[in-house]
């Protein structure tokens, strides 16, 4: 589904790498979790796959086409496979829920929709049922400025699943929540992607959370993999490679949560 070849991104101004020849392949369906200390290069390989930022070399191939050397057209559609879930949620806090959801049509809408910004019936349709989908239905009007993290991170979903994504990359999607919410969301995003056949590839700093929420796991230190496993696989030594005796390791390795 996801082929990565030798992906290497340095920022300008920077001595290393933020990744380093990085070789991955990710399945459809799978639900990869990548963890690793804050600047070990996790939302950098995030946000290469969605372009987010050009690599400095490599290659992307997303069901077998080359995402980087593409055309703006076919780069478009390539985005627009891809659903995103940040941290900060990213909606448009004066903007209703609904409309936020919508945002995830607008790949859909003709150039002439797109200027007068009217979504079909259709697309109604769509933003509707996945507000139901994450619980949200009753909530459509309401401004997003007066919902709570956890619902905005549904929200978010809700968006991401408006796209009918092929692929969600969700970048720290809980570290904003208290622990229950965390779990919440969590369940509901895996447990969707999972029904629908969505591949996700979630960066999160809880360990715990990692294992129980990844069908595969991978471990970034200083911009290489360290570790790329099964859940069950990743042993005390496999955490202290991935986090050094650092006080990320006391934190989200050692202890869990
Ligand atoms: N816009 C930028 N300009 C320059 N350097 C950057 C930029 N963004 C990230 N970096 C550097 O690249 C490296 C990897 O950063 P990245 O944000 O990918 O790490 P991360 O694993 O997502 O960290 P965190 O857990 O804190 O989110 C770090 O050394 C960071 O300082
Ligand atoms: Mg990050």
């Amino acid at each position: 589904m996801i082929r990565i070849e030798g992906l290497t991104h340095k920022y300008e101004g920077r001595e290393e790498e933020a990744v380093n020849n990085i070789n991955l392949q990710i399945k459809k369906g799978e639900s990869l979790v990548v963890i690793g200390s804050s600047g070990s290069g996790k939302s950098t390989l995030l946000k290469c796959i969605n372009r987010l930022i050009d690599p400095t070399s490599g290659k992307i191939y997303i069901e077998e086409k080359e995402i980087l050397n593409c055309d703006i057209h076919h780069a478009t559609k390539i985005r627009g496979s891809i659903g995103m879930i940040f941290q900060e949620y990213n909606l448009v806090e004066s903007e209703s829920v609904l409309k936020n959801v919508l945002n995830g049509r607008l790949k859909y809408l003709s150039t002439v929709q797109t200027l007068f910004g009217k979504f079909s019936k259709e697309d109604i349709a769509i933003a509707k049922e996945n507000l139901k989908v994450v619980g949200l239905g009753e909530y459509e009007n309401e401004r997003v400025s007066n919902l709570s993290g956890g619902q905005k991170q549904r929200v978010a979903i809700a968006r991401a699943l408006s796209q009918n994504p092929a692929v969600i990359l969700a970048d720290e999607p809980v570290s904003s929540l208290d622990p229950k919410l965390m779990k919440e969301v969590m369940d509901l995003l895996t447990t969707i992607c999972k029904e629908k056949g969505i591949t996700l590839i979630t960066s999160l700093h809880f360990l715990e959370f990692a294992k129980r929420y990844g069908t595969r796991i991978i471990g970034m230190k200083e911009g290489n993999i360290v570790f790329d496993g099964l859940p069950e696989e990743l042993t005390e030594k496999d955490i202290v490679d991935i986090y050094g005796k650092t006080k990320e390791w006391f934190l989200y390795g050692k202890t869990g949560f």
